[in-house]
């Protein structure tokens, strides 16, 4: 029997996955459930890389980042925007990005991460103090999007009264002009980039002649072991790290409240004993799974699953097919406080696994535990339908809450 080609093979498991589909969440785990049983490993030609739906696949690749695989171009069609530089650290590998890892990982660990609980707190309550008193919250606007924003200025030292500013700046450069036309939407982003830039310019000249102990000042002036880092990749790397830690604690929380929000008795299950909460958020990660990371094949070939792919071929890795395969997590759908199963893979594995995961986890509880003070029950407000979209972090808006207050 002679061997099959690699073009044969690809139009064996040929499977355009559109990774910018309309529909839900739902619709979209069904297709990769199908996939995962029929084809675990597809092509899809459109976009020119392979999906992996496996648990034990994506696991396997990301733990091969350096070994095999490369993590740039972090994106399933491999298309980097003209002029755009690999992402710090994100997009980064090898010794290089090690040297980063190294610098940020003493910043955000669990010691240096508890210290930032009354501000992290401080912001939550701040944002629940403007809209409490109304009985009704829109959350992403009013909580889930300015929340994770608002505590990067707090714990990098920077002016919180610069929130409205940098979130405008944010929601710029992930959606857009909203209503606008893709020249409007050009523009405003040359602009934001422009500005934001300046304002980073600003507070890295700032904490170069002023050091200080704060994040911020670390950054600036430790360098990679001793090796001073330029202005434009400490803009980059400020930039990746706000965005980084924006869109997915944003879609965990829009997520988890719009699914609370017709699941009362659970809201009341994770606050039901003090050791409920952790689980809970677990389990509510594992369910939510926003990012979907991509790896390219940087070895003469790599084995993904029974296939032997070649140098140049990139992977789709969406972490939340792997925190729902069966294999691993019996009736995957369904969000039970109560699993015992394998940790989720929500903040990635191997060189790149998330930098924020400490702080993530303590944003995520103090999000839920102020919430719960001070809301102690809500439901979607009446005719209020939550939209899903879904791209390289999926994501939720239109959730829109009513409550009553708890009386002080
Ligand atoms: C629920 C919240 C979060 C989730 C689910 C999440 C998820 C992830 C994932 C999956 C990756 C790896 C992507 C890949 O393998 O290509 C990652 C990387 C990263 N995350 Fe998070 N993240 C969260 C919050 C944060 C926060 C709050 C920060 C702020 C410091 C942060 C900073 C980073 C950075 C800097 C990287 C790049 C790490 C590297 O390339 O070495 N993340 N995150």
């Amino acid at each position: 029997m002679t061997e099959k080609t690699l073009d044969e093979v690809k139009a064996e498991r040929r499977h355009d996955y559109d990774v910018y589909p309309g529909g839900t969440i739902q619709q979209k785990l069904d297709e990769i459930a199908e996939l995962r049983e029929k084809c675990p490993v597809s092509f899809s030609e459109k976009g020119g890389f392979w999906v992996a739906t496996t648990y034990d696949d994506i696991s396997s690749i990301l733990r091969r980042n350096n070994r095999g695989f490369v993590s740039f171009p972090n994106i399933p069609d491999g298309k980097v925007a003209f002029g755009q530089k690999q992402q710090i650290p994100i997009e980064l590998d090898g010794d290089v990005h090690r040297k980063y890892r190294k610098l940020l990982d003493p910043l955000f660990s669990p010691a240096r991460v508890q210290e930032m609980e009354k501000q992290i707190r401080d912001v939550a309550n701040g944002l629940i103090d403007g809209f409490v008193a109304t009985g009704k919250c829109d959350v992403v606007p009013q909580f889930a999007f300015p929340f994770p924003g608002t505590v990067f200025l707090s714990i990098m030292g920077w002016p919180l009264e610069d929130a409205e500013r940098m979130n405008d700046w944010v929601n710029i450069f992930l959606h857009g002009v909203p209503g606008g036309t893709e020249e409007e939407t050009m523009q405003a982003r040359i602009k934001a980039s422009e500005e934001s830039r300046a304002y980073i310019q600003a507070i890295v000249d700032d904490r170069r002649a002023n050091p200080g102990d704060d994040i911020t000042s670390v950054i600036v002036n430790q360098g990679l072991e001793g090796e001073p880092i330029s202005d434009s990749d400490l803009s980059d790397l400020f930039v990746l790290l706000l965005m980084a830690g924006l869109d997915t604690v944003q879609s965990v929380i829009g997520q988890s409240i719009a699914y609370l929000a017709t699941h009362p008795e659970q809201w009341e299950a994770m606050f039901a004993t003090p050791d409920a909460l952790a689980p809970a958020i677990e389990e509510l990660l594992r369910w939510t799974s926003p990012a979907m990371p991509t790896r390219n094949v940087a070895a003469a070939s790599a084995q993904v699953a029974d296939l032997e792919l070649p140098e140049g071929e990139r992977v789709f890795c969406p972490l939340a097919a792997a925190n729902r395969d069966p294999k691993y997590y019996p009736d995957p759908d369904t969000v039970d406080f109560t699993r015992e199963s394998k940790p989720h893979l929500s903040f990635s594995l191997g060189a790149h696994r998330c930098v924020g995961v400490h702080l993530a986890r303590l944003e995520l509880r103090i999000a839920f535990e102020e919430l719960h003070r001070r809301i102690p029950s809500f439901r979607l407000q009446e005719g209020c339908t939550p939209k899903e979209h879904l791209g390289l972090t999926w994501a939720i808006e239109d959730v829109r809450i009513e409550f009553e207050p708890r009386s002080a």
